[in-house]
Parts: structure tokens; sequence; C-alpha cells
């Protein structure tokens, strides 16, 4: 991988983009994993607890690490290390946030709102310590709508924004040995594109007879596509489905709404200084208690810890 010079953020897009192809991956791409990757270093943010969120790649460090929620992210992670090893530079956090949004513009989608700062946790005891417990915050497919609306109202999304972001099932695919799901949404999994809504409301959708878990299927062209439970409920809820009938209709209207809410997802928990310098903000801290400098020792047992960049300035 190319070193690019410090602080240029389009230049490490670009890198991005020379990564996206992975011959023996999945259906090519490593696209969807880092559009998933960014979405799930974001979304176990709580608005109430002002925990979670992107900065800081909690993710490299067990309990998210090992999180079954996360099960398949470490390819994201590891697709993406030589180029951090190349830009000692940029933290995880922006890589991982940055790369999901160049994933998206290089698959075809709109261009996501993104700005650098975010910091990278030095060790596994400084993330928990930092990060207070998270566990059961990213959503269960098996389950329906107000599931769906207690996960996003968590990080402050409308019943528009939920659907937006659930645009993003037009990538990828469920596979049975990480979430137990199977098969992609879409024939063209490797199209950012409205075909998810389009699919949802106008093919039958019936259970898939199978011994693993619930969820429907439909054949397409000879392929067969999936649907969650959850993805069901945008069109069983009457909150939900002309938000879906929108976007099946106009996918400009998607697109523009999709930049809008991915933008805000990532930037969950980022609360940059007046530098444009994300610091990581100690749990203690945060309740009112006198902080601990001592408790946070290297270490903590991930191959991806300690290659982070630290203390440096973001550049803007
Ligand atoms: C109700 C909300 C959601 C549920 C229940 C859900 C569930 C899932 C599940 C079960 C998988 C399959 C994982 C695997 O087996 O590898 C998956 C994949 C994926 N999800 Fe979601 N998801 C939700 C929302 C989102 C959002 C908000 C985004 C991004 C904006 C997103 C992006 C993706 C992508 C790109 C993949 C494909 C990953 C790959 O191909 O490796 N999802 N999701």
């Amino acid at each position: 991988m190319a070193t690019v010079k410090e602080g240029d953020f389009n230049a490490i897009k670009e890198e991005v983009k020379k990564v996206l192809k992975q011959p023996g991956y999945d259906d090519g791409s490593a696209g969807p994993v880092f559009v998933r990757l960014a979405w799930h270093a974001s979304g176990n943010y709580s608005l109430v607890e002002h925990n979670g969120g992107s900065n800081g790649a909690g993710m490299r460090f067990p309990p998210e690490s090992v999180d079954p929620a996360n099960a398949g992210l470490h390819h994201a992670i590891s697709f993406l290390l030589p180029i951090q090893a190349a830009n000692s530079w940029i933290s995880h956090a922006d890589l991982w946030t940055l790369a999901g949004v160049a994933a998206i513009e290089a698959m075809g989608g709109p261009t996501v709102p993104w700005q650098p700062g975010r910091t990278d946790y030095d060790s596994g005891e400084a993330a928990s310590e930092h990060r207070g417990e998270l566990a059961d915050r990213l959503p269960d497919g098996a389950k329906g709508a107000d599931h769906i609306r207690d996960v996003f109202g968590r990080m402050g999304f409308s019943d528009q924004e939920i659907v937006a972001l659930s645009g993003a099932h037009s990538l990828g695919r469920c596979h049975p040995d990480r979430s137990g799901f199977d098969g992609p949404w879409v024939v063209n999994p490797t199209r950012f594109s409205n075909q998810y809504f389009k699919l949802l409301l106008t093919r039958k959708w019936t259970p898939r007879k199978w011994d693993g878990p619930f969820q429907y299927e439909t054949i397409v062209a000879g392929t067969r596509l999936m649907m969650l439970p959850t993805d069901m409920a945008l069109i069983e809820d009457p909150k939900f489905r002309p938000w879906v009938e929108k976007y099946a209709a106009d996918q400009g209207l998607f697109f523009k709404d999709f930049a809008l809410a991915f933008g805000k997802l990532i930037e969950l928990g980022v609360e940059r200084d007046d530098t444009g310098f994300a610091k990581l903000v100690n749990k203690a801290a945060r309740e009112g208690k006198p902080l601990d400098k001592t408790a946070m020792p290297n270490g903590g047992g991930c191959p991806f810890a300690g290659t982070g960049a630290k203390g440096r300035e973001a550049k803007l």
C-alpha cells in the first residue's frame, strides 16, 4: 500500500478503493463488509448513556471483537490493516468509517459527508474503562418493528432515517457461519441502489424451509434472495412502509436521505474540540468521578492492539 501525505484523507479513500476488489472473498468485493464495519463501529452508541459510537475503534478489543453480533468483521479490519500500516497517522476509527464511505461511493452510491478527528484506544482496558457496557445494542434480525425502533431510537434516528439506513441491505449477504442467516438481499449485491426497496414491495416473500433461523425467500432470475424478519417489518409497519414506497419510487431521494443518515451514524459519539480532535471521554469523567490515570496499562491480547495512531493531531 502507498504511504500518502499526512492528513490527505482523499488519498486514503483512493487506497481503500484499491483494496475493494477481493477475488475469492464473498462476491469478489470487500465493499459490503466495509459498510457493515462502519455501521457496527458506530451503531452501539447510546444518546442516553453517551457511550459507544465510532470514536476509539473499540472493536479491536474484547468484548466487542468477540461479540457474535460482530462476527465476520475481522475480515474488514484485516483488509484495511495494510493501509493503516503504511499510514500510521490515521486512526483505525477514522479509517473504518472512511472505508465505509469510500465503499458506498465506489459501489455507485452517494457521497456521504465525513470528517476526521477520531482517536484510538491504546488498549482493551482503556476501551472497557471508557466505553462501559455496550452488549446487546445492535439489532437482532429475528425481531420486529418495535425492536428496530428501540435500537435506532437509542441512537436518535427517526422512522424515515431507519428505513433509509436499511437500504444498505442492497449490499452484501448473510453468512450462515456469522449471523446464521443465509444469502443476499438483491441479485447484484456489490452495487448500491434502491433495489432492496423495490424487491420488498414487488416480490412474494415466503418463509424459507430449512434448518436455519426463520427468514424469507424469493427466487429472482435463478438466484435465491432473502429478507430478515426485520426487513419485512419495514413493509408491515404502517409508519415505515410509506418510506419504503418513496425510496422504491425515487432512487435520488433514497441516495440523498441515505447519505445524510449514514453521515449522522458515523458521527455518533464523536465530540471534537475546537482543533477538530475527538478526545476519548473516560466513563468515570462522564459520570463526574475522578479519573484513575493508572488504570490503563497497554495490552488486551488483540492482534490489532497498539497499531493505531496515538496522540496525533487531527488534520482538517
Ligand atoms: C434492523 C436493522 C438491521 C439488522 C437486523 C441487520 C442485520 C444484518 C444481518 C443479520 C446481516 C448478515 C451478517 C452476516 O451474516 O454476515 C447483515 C449484513 C449487512 N448489513 Fe445489516 N442489519 C441492520 C441494519 C443495517 C444498517 C443500518 C446498515 C448500514 C447502514 C447495514 C448494513 C449491512 C451490510 C452492508 C451487510 C452485508 C455485510 C456483508 O456482506 O458482509 N445493516 N445485517
